[in-house]
């Protein structure tokens, strides 16, 4: 399928859903074996997803329908941080990068410049000085997450680091870069594979073991997990200039895309037994692609594994685009991207639409079409 005929199509699919969702102060999040999505009232760490949709169709077609849902979206996550609400957790890069920094990228709005620094001053709570870490979940102190960094968290520094250009304040990128080192020390193995999670004693800030939340076993490469690190260690790169996280983000993309299945979609976990029903994650792959097409934007022409891993990312696009995955066309359903898989082994959501997915595949084929980063940066 051609790529503006998949967005047209994709983006239809969302103008179907501002109309679902009008009225109502909900936001998509994942299916539950229904094809419908379960909303949420801004409560979890997805919401910017849906936002950033709707400012990456604004931004392609100039539609009015779409600003203004997207402005409503963005105004409803400011609405959650004037209220400190359901932000005890460091997906606040995840939630503002795509709401508010993308109103400011493309309105220039002054008052969602200030809605994204006010965010990115909420992440630096997260801040553990003494572990040199990011802490992702709970309170200060919790005893099983007080002193845990997850390889996600790398996708919510770029806020960080916005905000040290924006305020010439080095300490959000400071915090930011010392995070990417650690991740890069304890979450990225020899192989090149990772963990998910990586626990440090809260007392001592020794490094004690890696674990996972999401995948098949602690020392298995959840799927996601190494597509966040994919993007994470890419723009780690771009913000930063350390060879050794654009050597991280390429030797991690060689590694996915070298445990394929022949249909080109990532299982859910590369270290799961691969069987008939083995559920996929789409959406790992989505963001793998939008993670390469990052890493490639900021490679010389004549970087040696240029070519391969412009394949392995359109490769990746191709695949997604199939009938299996993309649901051009199904008017029925309101995902873009079929059997995505939010936590296998805890029984949720292991085989649906989830909204993240649906995000990093539109941006994916903007990148494609019109070279537009999603909103992880200045343009
Ligand atoms: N960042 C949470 C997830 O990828 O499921």
């Amino acid at each position: 399928m051609e790529i503006q005929s998949a967005i047209e199509q994709a983006l239809n699919t969302v103008r179907r859903n501002v109309d679902l969702y009008a009225g109502t102060e909900k936001f998509p999040h994942v299916s539950r074996g229904d094809g419908k999505y379960h909303l949420t009232d801004s409560t979890d760490w997805t919401e910017g997803f849906w936002a950033g949709m709707l400012w990456l169709g604004y931004e392609y077609g100039g539609d009015s329908k779409l600003h203004e849902a997207a402005v409503r979206a963005t105004d409803l996550l400011e609405r959650r941080l004037d209220a400190n609400q359901a932000l005890d957790h460091h997906d606040i890069g995840f939630l503002y990068s795509l709401s508010a920094q993308a109103r400011w990228t493309v309105d220039g709005s002054e008052e969602a410049r200030r809605v994204a620094l006010r965010a990115a001053d909420a992440l630096m709570r997260r801040w553990r000085p003494s572990l040199g870490i990011f802490q992702a979940w709970g309170p200060e102190g919790d005893p099983e997450n007080g002193g845990r960094m997850i390889i996600d968290c790398l996708m919510n520094l770029p806020l960080l680091c916005w905000a040290t250009r924006q305020t010439g304040d080095e300490r959000y990128a400071e915090c930011a870069r010392i995070h990417a080192e650690k991740s890069l020390r304890f979450l990225v193995r020899g192989d090149d594979s990772s963990y998910h999670t990586f626990y440090f004693d809260q007392q001592t800030g020794d490094a004690l073991r890696g674990g996972t939340h999401q995948g098949y076993r602690d020392g298995s490469t959840w799927t996601r997990g190494q597509a966040w690190g994919v993007y994470g260690f890419a723009l780690a790169y771009r913000n930063f200039g350390d060879p050794r996280f654009l050597e991280a983000s390429e030797r991690m993309a060689r590694h996915f895309a070298e445990r394929l299945p022949e249909d080109g979609v990532a299982y859910w976990d590369f270290d799961a037994p691969q069987q008939p029903g083995t559920p996929r994650d789409s959406s790992a792959s989505a963001i793998f692609a939008c993670g390469v097409f990052e890493l490639l934007s900021l490679l010389p022409d004549s970087y040696p594994a240029r070519d391969s891993l412009e394949q392995s990312a359109r490769s990746a696009v191709r695949s997604l685009l199939a009938d299996d995955y993309f649901t051009a066309g199904a008017d029925n359903e309101e995902g873009l991207l079929r059997h995505g898989s939010y936590s296998v082994r805890g029984g949720s959501s292991p085989d649906d639409f989830m909204i993240w997915g649906d995000y990093f595949f539109l941006e994916a084929l903007m990148r494609l079409h019109q070279g537009t980063p999603g909103y992880w940066y200045e343009r």
